[in-house]
């Protein structure tokens, strides 16, 4: 029997991304189809996806607005795949300019609570056959933004009974940082039962958490990697939600994202200088020469190009790598840095760039393309989080044989192996990891690369390796599909 699948998210590349999230909605159900599964996503009607999205037709009415003046819920389909995707058309909530979840000033939307409520509300309606054509058996609830989706359908489930009793929900967390949290006034405005204002419901330390209510109503919870699966059912690392999900961990599975080599592949990306693989390495040192130029750095074949592309927030760790730039800058090595966000951190590097105009070149913003150019040319891509869920940006350094320097943290810790003495004589490394977040730690794998890099053949064999790795979506999608069968009994 084909499992019905259908995801709730905000974002979905290549029409809306704010991070790794968009490549993950997009890429996923295209992966569940190849494995059998008829899956399809729910998702706002911002305005790339209003325009992006092909033959979009209304297929009903939805009954509750959240005070938008109305609401549609309307099915298309990407261009260039099979994915359908349906879409609510609400312009009073989604019409807006920029960034889908806060305003010019960087705050979130006032009512937020009540756009994001609609997104759930509409998924359960969506398993209560709001579409009398295709109606899921699986609700997977990506992030805050859908955590309300597994509390909707619950109270349906408890309202209604027998037609929805059959489904079950999944929710998925990318980032425990973010929670959804609303104060406790709003929740008369979402429409749930009132039981549901409770430490076990939405509830939590006096507000609302939508992120809480997806943890807590969805029959299974999944996180991107096994290591953040576990860290985030520590105190230290798990937001204050350690105990609940300490009490679910028998329900929580890590299971790693993976690649999309049709849009991460250096043997076939448009949107780089020369096109290379692990057998025919010289299109690397193009793009290396190429970025140099578009940077504005000194065009150096030897100069070891380190290259960060990022969301500029605590969370990525930048700040210590900043302070680390005037050494990797002393021992001759680059800096190239994409990133947007948090303004201290965007002045700290744009300075960094006047003070060494050779060594380091900033770009703020978000540039699709050159987050390709950059990946293409960098000798190592620094990914030092703080903590990191999977993280994609090391997997895609992988893939494009620029070394990954990471934290030993998440999903960074599953998939980087360190380029120690041992990791070497094994055929093991991939890259460069630290363990603690210091700056000696950092500057000791900064130093590491520096070192590998002199000895010209170890490097070669690691990046090819690096090259080797497969973290194609097939396995997870595999993974996710074990899930399904077993939820559905
Ligand atoms: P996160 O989701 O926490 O931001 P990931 O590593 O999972 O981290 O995914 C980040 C994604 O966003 C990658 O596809 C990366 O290339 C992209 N990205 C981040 N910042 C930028 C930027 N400034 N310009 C272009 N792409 C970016
Ligand atoms: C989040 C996490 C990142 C993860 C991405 C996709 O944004 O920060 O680690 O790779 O979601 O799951």
């Amino acid at each position: 029997m084909t499992i019905r699948v259908l995801h709730v998210a905000s974002e979905l590349y290549p029409l809306l991304k704010t991070g790794g999230l968009a490549d993950v909605t997009a890429a996923l159900p295209a992966a569940l189809i190849e494995q059998g599964a008829d899956a399809r996503l729910l998702l706002p009607g911002f305005p790339p996806v209003a325009a992006g999205l092909e033959d979009l037709r209304p297929v009903a009415r939805i009954e509750r607005s959240f005070g938008a003046p109305e609401a549609t819920l309307e099915l298309g389909r990407l261009p260039g795949s099979d994915l359908s995707v349906y879409m609510i058309r609400a312009d009073a909530f989604y019409a807006r300019a920029g960034n889908p979840y806060l305003d010019d000033e960087h705050v979130p939307y006032g009512d937020n609570a009540q756009r994001f409520a609609l997104l759930g509300w509409t998924a359960a309606q969506l398993a209560g056959r709001l579409d009398p054509a295709w109606a899921p058996a699986i609700v997977q609830a990506h992030d805050w933004h859908a955590g309300l989706a597994p509390a909707y359908l619950r109270a349906a489930q408890r309202e209604h009974g027998a037609p929805l009793a059959h489904v079950r929900s999944i929710f998925t967390i990318h980032n425990l940082a973010y929670q959804g949290i609303f104060p406790a006034q709003q929740f008369d405005g979402l429409g749930l039962p009132h039981d549901f204002l409770h430490m076990h419901g939405v509830e939590f330390y006096g507000q609302l958490s939508f992120l809480k209510a997806g943890l807590f109503y969805a029959d299974k919870i999944t996180t991107v990697s096994p290591t953040y699966a576990r860290e985030i059912q520590t105190v230290a690392q798990g937001g204050g939600l350690e105990g609940l999900l300490r009490e679910r961990t028998h329900d929580l599975v890590g299971i790693l994202n993976g690649v999309d080599y049709q849009v991460w592949n250096p043997a076939g990306d448009a949107a780089i200088a020369a096109k290379y693989s692990a057998t025919r390495m010289s299109g690397k040192l193009r793009c290396k020469s190429a970025l140099q130029t578009r940077m504005n750095l000194a065009v150096k074949h030897d100069a070891l190009v380190f290259g960060v592309v990022s969301r500029l927030t605590e969370q990525k760790g930048l700040d210590l790598l900043l302070a680390a730039v005037p050494d990797l800058v002393a021992r001759g090595g680059q800096l190239v840095v994409l990133g947007t966000g948090d303004p201290s951190l965007e002045q700290g590097y744009a300075r960094a760039a006047r003070q060494h105009p050779e060594s380091v070149a900033v770009e703020l913003g978000f540039d699709e393309t050159l987050a390709h150019e950059i990946v293409a040319g960098a000798d190592v891509m620094a990914v030092p989080s703080r903590f990191e869920p999977c993280g994609l940006t090391q997997l895609y350094a992988l893939a494009y044989g620029a070394l990954p320097l990471v934290h030993c943290v998440g999903g960074l810790a599953d998939t980087v192996v360190d380029a120690t003495l041992e990791n070497l004589a094994e055929d093991l490394a991939t890259g460069f990891v630290f363990t603690r977040f210091e700056p000696d730690a950092l500057t000791a794998a900064i130093r590491r690369a520096f070192a590998l890099h002199a000895r010209s053949r170890d490097w070669r064999e690691t990046r090819a390796r690096a090259m080797r790795q497969d973290f194609g979506w097939a396995a997870s999608a595999q993974r996710y599909m074990a899930l399904y069968r077993e939820l559905a009994g």
